[in-house]
């Protein structure tokens, strides 16, 4: 038997046991995207190894309690319950998996280079214990070329090859965290292997717990195509947003400008202008692009223009702040402010990158006295800001000068925020309609 046939071989009886969803599947990262996938998987029938770094989130599952807003515990106890996902910081399970599905964090340094030290580290577990007709696949977003490029050499380190002994795809996710309608299960799935066999494979695994799987040709493309969805929403983002700038200026209301233009059925898309961008996509993603692009001497100059009048938001928040204060004859400094929402995004628990958290801290350092209440996030300790939550209600019967939405959460009373605010600084449109001369819009 030659080299491809034997190939061929594996990989059907891989595929028939991913049909008969006999297989295992170990899913390496259990965060907002990791355990919805295993919860996903271990649904379908597949035993679900669940494996982290993060003991506390280990023994969380372990317990039946999910830590992720968008997967009720109610899910995870009974999969937990009956050993369908099996929770744990052993590594050793990866041996017994036959796909392995990894999900961990893709942040970016300091210098906005990618750091691909999460990847690595859970590729190096990998390669230590892979054997012959397993699965990998990479989920976690990155540059074109990081599956060729990373995985691939560290993986046939081992003696064994791509594509011959094990195979090897990509898979970008595009769970959007608080979305009530798309959700992991009716997301279409793209998926692109680094040859025929492994993107087979790969559709194969994924046609039994998604609704509609999307080949690509290459584990290139697929990894490019998570990134132009983020970048066309970040370069989108960044012209609404210089718009509300522009719109400020010219005293026109810019939200009264999208929702007009949005009338039109069709050529149009709104997106919206907020306090800046946060969460650990899109501020993030188009950076890896960019950087990659520079390694080949491109230069991407939507995404450095967007990443720069995106960054600016924040500042122009406190601008607005200092605007409404200055109309009751108030300065920054000895203001009691207090933020609604410090989320990055309504309705979930994910302050990550979070813009409210650049407007808190700018506006401490200008020597306002802060607050906040969001009943997702009880406790911020970035940037040396080290606040806890407060009930809206003690907020707004407390002294306070300023109220500041900074994330529309649907939870929040508006109409309280307007009636027991002196002055309300609206930077999401959630009051909308509201028009009444202690409200400032961004
Ligand atoms: N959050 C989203 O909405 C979203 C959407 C699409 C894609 N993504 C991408 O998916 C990837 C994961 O994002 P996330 O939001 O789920 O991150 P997360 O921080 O919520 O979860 C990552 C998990 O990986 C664990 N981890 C870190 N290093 C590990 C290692 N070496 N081995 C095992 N576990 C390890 C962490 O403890 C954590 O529990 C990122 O690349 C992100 O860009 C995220």
């Amino acid at each position: 038997m030659n080299e491809t046939t034997a190939a061929v071989d594996v990989a059907a009886d891989l595929t028939r046991r991913f049909e008969a969803r006999t297989a295992s599947v170990a899913v390496v990262g259990l965060g907002y995207v990791g355990l919805p996938l295993a919860v996903e998987f271990a649904s379908a029938g597949f035993t679900t190894y669940g494996l982290d770094v993060d003991d506390g989130r280990v023994q969380a599952l372990a317990r039946g309690e999910s830590y992720i807003s968008d997967v009720l515990s109610a899910r995870v106890q009974p999969l937990v319950a009956c050993g369908k996902i099996r929770p744990s910081t052993d590594f050793g399970a990866i041996g017994l998996a036959d796909s392995i599905n990894i999900c961990v964090p893709t942040p970016l340094r300091k210098t906005k280079d990618p750091d691909l030290s999460y990847i690595v580290s859970a590729v190096e577990q990998v390669a230590a214990r892979l054997r012959r007709g397993q699965l990998v696949v990479l989920e976690s977003t990155t540059y074109p070329g990081t599956t060729e490029e990373v995985l691939q050499p560290r993986l046939e380190s081992t003696g064994l090859r791509a594509g011959r002994d094990f195979f090897l795809a990509f898979s970008p996710e595009r769970v959007d965290p608080g979305n009530a309608d798309w959700h992991t299960a009716n997301i279409p799935k793209v998926v692109g292997g680094i040859d025929h066999l492994s993107t087979q494979l790969a559709a194969a695994l994924y046609g039994q717990i998604v609704e509609r799987v999307v080949p690509v040709s290459s584990s290139r493309v697929a990894e490019m195509v998570k990134l132009l969805e983020n970048t066309f929403r970040a370069v989108n983002i960044g012209l609404v947003n210089e718009l509300a700038l522009m719109c400020h200026d010219l005293g026109v209301n810019v939200w009264e400008v999208i929702d007009a233009a949005a009338t039109k059925p069709f050529g149009f898309m709104p997106f919206y202008p907020g306090p800046g961008l946060g969460g650990h996509c899109i501020p993030i993603d188009p950076f890896y692009l960019s950087w990659k692009a520079r390694q080949n001497g491109f230069e991407s100059r939507f995404i450095e223009l967007a990443g720069h009048v995106n960054a600016h938001m924040p500042r122009f928040v406190v601008q607005r702040a200092t605007d409404a204060l200055n109309s009751a004859a108030k300065a920054i400094r000895g203001s009691r402010i207090h933020l609604f929402g410090m989320a990055y995004k309504a309705d979930v628990s994910d302050a990550r990158e979070s813009p409210a958290i650049d407007v808190a801290t700018m506006l401490r350092q200008r020597g306002a006295e802060i607050s906040y209440s969001d009943p997702y996030v009880p406790h911020v300790p970035d940037h040396g800001l080290d606040i806890r939550a407060v009930a809206p209600d003690v907020a707004l019967a407390g002294p306070l000068d300023l109220a500041i939405i900074t994330t529309d959460h649907s939870s929040f009373d508006y109409g309280a925020i307007v009636a027991r605010s002196p002055l309300v600084l609206d930077t999401r449109n959630a009051l909308r309609g509201v028009d009444a001369p202690h409200v400032f819009r961004l």
